[in-house]
């Protein structure tokens, strides 16, 4: 037993569309089904997890001019999905990934506002901007927003957003500004929680400043313990600008766990999930996407290429969320951590391409959980199993009592909504965020 008493807070990724989930394990079930949506959000409720978190793509991805098939290509709605779980749940708080850039402050309000009244209090928005044009040919506005101004529409857009949520149904909401002209009555009564809570999801210095000045939590992929603490600082300390504690927004890092019966099987256990994430083509696309050309003549096993990324060409690879700002510094990285360690393309991108990963016996990994909340490497983590539906029914079964044990996870759920749960503060008006907007913001856009 320790004396640690900073609280584990947890989070349940469906992982759905990417190469995390193997989809050829003989247990993988349909991403699409919904039963799959509830067996893993019954789970996670099961184990007083905080909230169920959907990600989101609205255009089904390519690579070389294909739809991009090596995992699987697909997904039904998020608000539908959220909606239809809410009345099969009870405590467990509803995330949803939705776009500023493609979407309506009115209509998503709207919607996200009926998600807190359905589930009683337990509504989250993942605020996205991916303001790719690809994407936007979806909505015939392709490529309508300056990528420097992503950040001034999603502050607009939430300030809106909750501007609507507070509304009287009697007031008139009024709205002028570069991105929104809006006079209207909101025809939803304010939400349970007041807001919503609001996840951002972005890694710029603009998207540290955006959450610290709009958001609830932060999903974050800095997960090992050290990149995690500079980032913890790096956000927490931004708060006080804006009028708010440290308390008032959590970190929640994406990770994976594999367990095993020793340490010896849990890490035996996730080479081979490594294994099975990364297939031979998968790994070639993988590094077509950074060069930036077709690489299907090279052997997986074998070593990087030698020849340039082109950095002239159109990226090939469309659809996905990952932004390589530089190829060439990449491409030599790349190739000299595997000559340092002697790593073939395949091995090469299993090394890059991981998570970060808690691997050992189900004690161990409830210890190592624990350490990063106590060293503020994060207030809590959203997990991403490697199987659909049933990857984390083992870590429910088994590191949820080592937690408890340890005191550092509770047996209950302590509130009835959401942010009561994460341990938010109450919801503060859109006024009162307001005092603290930037007003001096560059739109491009418009000007
Ligand atoms: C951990 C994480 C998860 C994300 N998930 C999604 C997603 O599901 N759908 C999406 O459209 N964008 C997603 N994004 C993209 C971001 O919202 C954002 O648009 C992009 O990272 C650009 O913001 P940035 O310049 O601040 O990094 C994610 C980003 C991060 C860091």
């Amino acid at each position: 037993m320790t004396q640690h008493n900073r609280q584990v807070h947890l989070a349940a990724h469906f992982p759905g569309v990417n190469n995390t989930t193997i989809w050829s394990d003989p247990d993988s079930g349909s991403h699409i089904e919904f039963s799959s949506f509830e067996h893993l959000a019954r789970t996670a409720e099961r184990g007083f997890f905080d909230f169920f978190f959907l990600a989101e793509g609205l255009r089904l991805r390519e690579h070389k001019g294909k739809i991009f098939d090596l995992d699987v290509a697909g997904r039904p709605n998020t608000l539908a999905v959220l909606s239809a779980l809410a009345g099969v749940t009870d405590n467990i708080g509803l995330a949803g990934t939705l776009s500023t850039t493609y979407n309506e402050p009115f209509e998503l309000a709207r919607q996200l506002a009926t998600l807190d009244h359905l589930s009683g209090g337990r509504a989250a928005w993942n605020v996205v901007t991916s303001p790719d044009a690809f994407t936007g040919e979806n909505f015939r506005r392709g490529g309508y927003l300056e990528y420097a101004d992503r950040y001034h529409r999603a502050e607009d857009f939430i300030h809106l957003s909750r501007r609507f949520w507070d509304a009287d149904p009697s007031e008139i909401v009024e709205h002028i500004s570069p991105f929104f002209e809006v006079g209207t009555r909101f025809p939803v009564p304010t939400p349970p929680q007041g807001h919503p809570v609001v996840l951002q999801a972005g890694d710029s210095d603009q998207g540290r400043e955006f959450a610290a000045g709009s958001a609830d939590v932060i999903f974050t992929r800095h997960g090992s313990l050290e990149e995690g603490t500079a980032f913890y600082r790096d956000v927490k300390r931004r708060l006080a600008a804006y009028g708010r504690g440290e308390d008032d927004l959590k970190i929640f890092p994406g990770v994976t766990v594999v367990l095993g019966d020793s340490e010896a099987d849990a890490r035996e256990r996730a080479a081979e999930i490594h294994r099975q994430q990364v297939s031979g083509p998968g790994a070639i696309a993988f590094l077509e996407q950074v060069w930036g050309r077709d690489l299907t003549g090279y052997d997986p096993d074998g070593p990087l290429p030698t020849v340039e990324p082109d950095t002239d060409g159109a990226s090939i690879t469309r659809g996905r969320v990952r932004h390589v700002r530089d190829p060439r510094v990449v491409a030599d990285h790349w190739r000299s951590l595997a000559q340092e360690r002697n790593l073939s393309i395949r091995e090469l991108v299993i090394e890059v391409s991981a998570r970060t990963s808690f691997v050992g016996t189900h004690g161990a990994v409830a210890g190592q959980l624990s350490e990063f909340v106590q060293q503020r490497a994060a207030d809590g983590f959203i997990l991403v199993p490697s199987v659909t539906p049933g990857g984390l029914d083992e870590f429910v079964e088994r590191v949820v009592p080592e937690l408890q044990d340890r005191g550092v996870y509770r047996s209950d759920y302590p509130g009835i909504t959401l942010r009561e749960n994460l341990g938010l503060p109450p919801h503060r008006p859109a006024a009162q965020w307001a005092r603290y907007r930037h007003t001096d913001s560059k739109v491009s856009a418009l000007s």
